[in-house]
């Protein structure tokens, strides 16, 4: 899918068909030539109408308003009714006329992210014919732009969304197909692709560290741990970032078993690691003269003899002891470990990132992220960074009573809360007790359970995985000099 900038008239440019937006009842607008259609189809233009018209080529979808975020999803939603289809070639305005290029960018990211299906295990998979879309510089509102930054709008718009779908394909990989060692051997060709350092650390290694959190989880499982560490250091770097991302390639809940429902789509619970993955690609290809450092816990929470057990106490890499209670609640026992491995050296930021816990949906629902650390202006930035690239955050508070939730009689640590209420903040109070003190305020967590996987489209996220994370990292790095 290539998609090109064209200073012609929408009108003169050739294309299988034509899409265009029709903002909330302003159906007098130049661009409709269907009035009549539409009113007689009742066609209003609100968010999420579509109306294929072959005989005249065009495609009219409802848009509500010339926000970006309208802009991309309602172009993901194009990109999602005509990609089955034989159509070949589109051609749209650019509606959003900014000389910028944000308008630029959401429409070719609503393409790209909008087109994407999962069809790798499909016998006869369903193909994208479309080949070519054309954005032509004529605007909604006929203003004038400037267009020569477009075309690096366009560039970077492919970089952020490849790397997006790139996300998708692996957290959709079934999880006895990506096990940890496939998920080390595919950041290992990732690394050679984009210039980036690994080092991959086995069992041995992490024994010899002292992470008896990250080696208790995978105690039971099939397939040893990896801890996966990438670096993209160009020579010019102003700033140093680190991220951490959970990489559960699978939780059953280990002996505090999930339940049927609970367990399907756990596949899902390396979704953190996969977004920083695909956030050190993106930032390396888009050459940004920043340090970044992505390190990744890999390993499957499983059921067997060997399984780490509720009572069992366990010691983290810096000695902290961690009374277990709940064998399901993994992530925080993998993170702190890596949480201390990263903290070895100085840098500006460290992000953590996880499918870490179902009570940040209840918070928040479904589809949006949970942030929260003990610096707010951090918190901030991160949601401003979320909802410029089209992601959902919301920030969560700590407070002084949550901590005492987290007590233990017999160790430094519970891994469970003791209460019901809160659990997305006590899970993240947990991982702050990793966070040394001269590095607490860099400090970020992300808790993305709740959008990284639906079994619904939405926006311009597809069924399944959607690389909740990956956007919103991006966005937040380019902003950090
Ligand atoms: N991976 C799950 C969290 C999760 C739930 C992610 C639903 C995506 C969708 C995590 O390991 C977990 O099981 N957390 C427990 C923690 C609890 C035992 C304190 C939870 O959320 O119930
Ligand atoms: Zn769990
Ligand atoms: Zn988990």
């Amino acid at each position: 899918m290539k998609i090109k900038l064209s200073e012609k008239k929408l009108k003169d440019i050739k294309a299988d068909c034509e899409i265009v937006f029709v903002v909330n009842k302003n159906l007098g607008h130049k661009f409709i030539r269907d009035k009549e259609i539409l009113n007689e189809m009742n066609f209003k233009g609100k968010a999420d109408e579509v109306l294929l018209l072959p005989e005249k080529k065009r495609m009219y979808v409802g848009i509500g308003d010339l926000e970006l975020e309208s802009l991309r999803c309602a172009t993901a939603l194009a990109a999602r009714t005509i990609v089955k289809s034989k159509i070949t070639s589109l051609k749209i305005a650019l509606y959003f006329a900014d000389d910028a290029g944000r308008g630029i960018k959401a429409l070719s990211e609503g393409f790209l992210l909008g087109a994407y299906s999962y069809q790798k295990y499909k016998s006869k998979p369903t193909k994208n014919n479309i080949k070519q879309i054309i954005i032509s510089s004529e605007n909604y509102y006929n203003k004038k732009i400037e267009i020569k930054n477009l075309e690096e709008k366009i560039k970077e718009a492919e970089i952020i969304s490849k790397s997006v779908n790139f996300v998708r394909d692996i957290v959709n990989e079934p999880p006895s197909d990506l096990t940890p060692l496939k998920f080390s051997e595919i950041a290992k060709a990732e690394a050679k692709e984009n210039n980036l350092t690994i080092k991959i650390l086995g069992k041995k290694e992490l024994e010899k560290l002292g992470m008896g959190a990250f080696l208790a989880v995978n105690q039971a499982s099939a397939y040893p741990p990896w801890l996966i560490y990438l670096n993209y250091k160009p020579k010019n770097a102003k700033k140093k970032i680190i991220l951490v991302g959970k990489g559960l390639t699978y939780d059953t809940g280990g002996l505090s078993l999930k339940l049927g429902d609970g367990m399907l789509t756990m596949k899902m619970d390396m979704g953190g690691a996969g977004a920083i993955l695909g956030v050190i690609m993106a930032i390396s290809q888009l050459k940004l003269p920043i340090e970044v450092q992505a390190i990744i816990g890999a390993t499957e929470n499983a059921i067997g003899k060997d399984a780490y057990k509720p009572d069992d106490v366990l010691k983290a890499m810096n000695g902290k002891t961690i009374e277990v209670r709940d064998t399901d609640a993994e992530g925080r026992l993998v993170l702190a470990d890596c949480l201390c491995y990263a903290q070895k050296e100085n840098f500006d930021y460290i992000i953590d990132i996880a499918t870490l816990t179902g009570a940040s949906m209840v918070a928040l629902g479904e589809y949006t992220s949970a942030v929260m650390g003990f610096n707010q202006d951090l918190n901030h930035k991160i949601l401003k960074s979320a909802e410029k690239s089209g992601e959902l955050v919301g920030i969560l508070p700590f407070n002084k009573y949550l901590p005492k939730l987290l007590k233990s009689e017999i160790a430094d640590i519970n891994n469970l809360p003791s209460s019901r209420y809160g659990r997305a903040i006590t899970a993240g109070l947990f991982l702050g007790e990793f966070i040394e003190k001269r590095n607490k305020k860099k400090w970020a967590h992300i808790d993305i359970a709740g959008p990284a996987f639906k079994d619904k489209p939405w926006g311009v996220n597809p069924v399944g995985a959607s690389g909740a994370g990956t956007r919103l990292l991006i966005e937040w790095i380019k902003g950090v000099l």
